[in-house]
C-alpha cells in the first residue's frame, strides 16, 4: 500500500539525520521539503522532490495527496520532530490523508537539542510552542508554570512573540526580571549560538528566528 511518511529531519544538521529518516527517503517516490531539508538528503532523493514554502503548503499537500492515491510512497520532511510544531499536526488537520497509511518517522527536535546543550534533564519542564498561534490561554499557562518554579522550553512567534516581547510580557506580570533565560540560537549548525542572560536584558534584544527560548529555574517543584 503506497503511503506517506512525516519524515523528522532533526535540529538541521546532517549529525542529526537519523538512518531510518534516509531509508524513508531513499524509498520515495516524492519528497517534499524545505529547501533545507532537502539539502540534507541530497545523495538519498531517488524520485521526484519539490521545494515546500509557507506560500505553496496547501497546493503542495494536495499534490502529495494525489501522489499517494495514485500509488507512490512520498516523504514529507518536517523539521525537528514532526510531532513538536512540526507537519504531523498539518497533514491531520488537512483531511487530505484520512484514507492514506500514514507513518511517522521521529526526529531530534531543537528542543531535545537545547536541553542536552544546557544540560537540562526535562522530565520535570515544561514545552511551549507560540510557532504558529499565539493564544492567551497558552500565555497563562506559561505564567502558572513559571509560578510553580517550572524551567521552560518554548519555541518563539518569529512575528508577535519573539524573545523580547515575551519577557516583556513576562516582566509586567511580576515575573523576576532577574530569572536565567538562555537563547539557542542555529542548534547544531555552524553559526550556533547560545545566549545566556536574564529576562531583563533580554527584553531589550532580538534575535534570529531560528531559536528556542529557554528560562531555567534552578529547582523545579513537581505540581
Ligand atoms: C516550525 S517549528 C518546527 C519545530 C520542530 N518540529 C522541532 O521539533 O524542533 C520551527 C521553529 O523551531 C525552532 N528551531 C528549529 N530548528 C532550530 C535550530 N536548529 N535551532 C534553534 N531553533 C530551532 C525555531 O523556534 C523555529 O522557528
Amino acid at each position: 500500500m503506497a503511503k506517506i511518511n512525516i519524515v523528522g529531519v532533526g535540529p538541521g544538521s546532517a549529525d542529526y539525520v537519523t538512518p531510518v529518516a534516509r531509508k524513508s527517503v531513499r524509498q520515495a517516490q516524492l519528497v517534499i521539503g524545505a529547501q533545507r531539508s532537502l539539502n540534507l538528503f541530497l545523495v538519498d532523493i531517488k524520485g521526484e522532490s519539490v521545494v515546500l514554502t509557507a506560500k505553496n503548503l496547501s497546493s503542495v499537500l494536495e499534490q502529495a495527496a494525489e501522489s499517494v492515491k495514485g500509488g507512490k510512497n512520498v516523504a514529507l520532511l518536517s523539521t525537528g520532530d514532526p510531532g513538536f510544531s512540526g507537519l504531523l499536526h498539518t497533514v491531520l488537520e488537512s483531511g487530505l490523508f484520512d484514507t492514506a497509511e500514514i507513518t511517522v518517522v521521529p526526529g531530534v527536535s531543537s528542543i531535545q537539542a537545547c536541553a542536552a546543550r544546557l544540560k537540562i534533564s526535562w522530565d520535570n519542564a515544561r514545552l511551549f510552542t507560540f510557532h504558529d498561534e499565539v493564544s492567551e490561554e497558552e500565555k497563562e499557562k506559561l505564567i502558572s508554570a513559571l509560578k510553580c518554579g517550572r524551567t521552560i522550553l518554548l519555541l518563539p512567534n518569529s512575528h508577535n512573540f519573539v524573545p523580547k516581547d515575551i519577557a516583556n510580557f513576562l516582566i509586567k506580570l511580576d515575573i523576576d526580571k532577574e530569572m536565567p533565560v538562555y537563547i539557542c540560537q542555529n542548534i547544531t549548525l555552524e553559526n550556533e549560538k547560545i545566549i545566556s542572560s536574564t529576562l531583563e536584558k533580554i527584553s531589550g534584544q532580538t534575535f534570529g528566528p531560528l531559536c528556542v527560548m529557554v528560562i531555567k529555574q534552578n529547582s523545579s517543584k513537581v505540581s
